[in-house]
């Protein structure tokens, strides 16, 4: 399906985390196609460099910086980085996530300080960094990645689901603190997207059935069913739109 074109996204530099394969990687070949100066990290370094190379004869090729989310200062660095190479950063995704699978009594404290650190501290850290760009620019838009899992108290995943509940708090009041910055912070909440990696760990044939029909539209969410609503709410078109959390579910809730 053709995407809308949204001129405001032309040059528009934009930071993307987790954005080497699944709904990330979806959104760094969506800014590219709308012709925005696109840098994403990730851990998956082959996956990550395959896709700047395969977009690279589609568009400007995106930058690629690796990246463990968990350690802030690389993640600072990357920010630095990307602001040196391709000018301050205007759009930023905070995109990259851990869903893993675990019951409440084999939660260790390790487990929640790590469950924290791949799912919503990376996200406060890159808003601060980025925000400090954006802010010089006198523009920006923020767009953190929930989920619906909180809100059905999906399990047994409660560290993320905790954390994905946390990234509302988070949009709320950064949104209140940077709106008069003219910088614009929402959420995404997908609902079950199937990517590879959803495939391969933990949805089988069956539970895309039992999603499609809890669905109100009967087809599989795609990556770009969420990137199409992030390039909306990067775009000046959704210029008076903050402090949201858009859910993308095909209606599942
Ligand atoms: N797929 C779904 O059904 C679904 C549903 C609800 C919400 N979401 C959210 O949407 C976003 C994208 O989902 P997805 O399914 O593509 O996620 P995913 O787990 O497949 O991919 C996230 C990306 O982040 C990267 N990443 C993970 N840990 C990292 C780290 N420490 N440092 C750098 N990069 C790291 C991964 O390598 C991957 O490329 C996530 O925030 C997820 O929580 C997804």
């Amino acid at each position: 399906m053709p995407s809308a074109r949204f001129p405001s996204l032309r040059n528009r530099v934009t930071f993307i985390t987790g954005g080497g394969s699944g709904i990330g990687a979806g959104m760094v070949e969506a800014f590219v196609d709308q012709g925005a100066k696109v840098a994403f990290v990730d851990i998956l370094e082959d996956e990550s460099r395959n896709l700047a190379e395969r977009l690279a004869v589609k568009g400007e090729k995106p930058l690629f910086i690796s990246c463990d989310l968990l350690d802030v200062h690389a993640l600072d660095a990357a920010i630095l980085e990307v602001r040196n190479r391709l000018g301050p950063i205007q759009v930023l995704v905070n995109n990259a996530a851990n869903d893993m699978r675990q019951p409440v009594d084999e939660v260790t404290e390790a487990d929640w300080e790590r469950t924290m650190g791949l799912n919503v501290k990376h996200q406060f850290f890159a808003a601060q960094a980025a925000g400090r760009q954006m802010r010089e620019l006198g523009a920006g838009s923020i767009i953190n990645f929930s989920s619906v899992a909180w809100m059905d108290g999906s399990g047994p995943m409660t560290t993320y689901t905790t954390a994905k509940a946390a990234v509302i708090g988070l949009t709320n009041s950064l949104a209140r603190e940077l709106g008069p910055s003219n910088i614009r912070v929402n959420a995404i909440a997908p609902g079950a997207v199937i990517t590879e990696r959803q495939r391969r760990l933990w949805v089988s044939e069956e539970d895309m059935k039992n999603f499609i029909d809890r669905q109100c539209m009967k087809r599989s969410l795609l990556p770009e069913d969420i990137a199409r609503a992030v390039l909306f709410l990067a775009a000046d078109d959704s210029f008076m739109i903050t402090k949201q959390c858009l859910t993308v579910d095909g209606g599942l809730r």
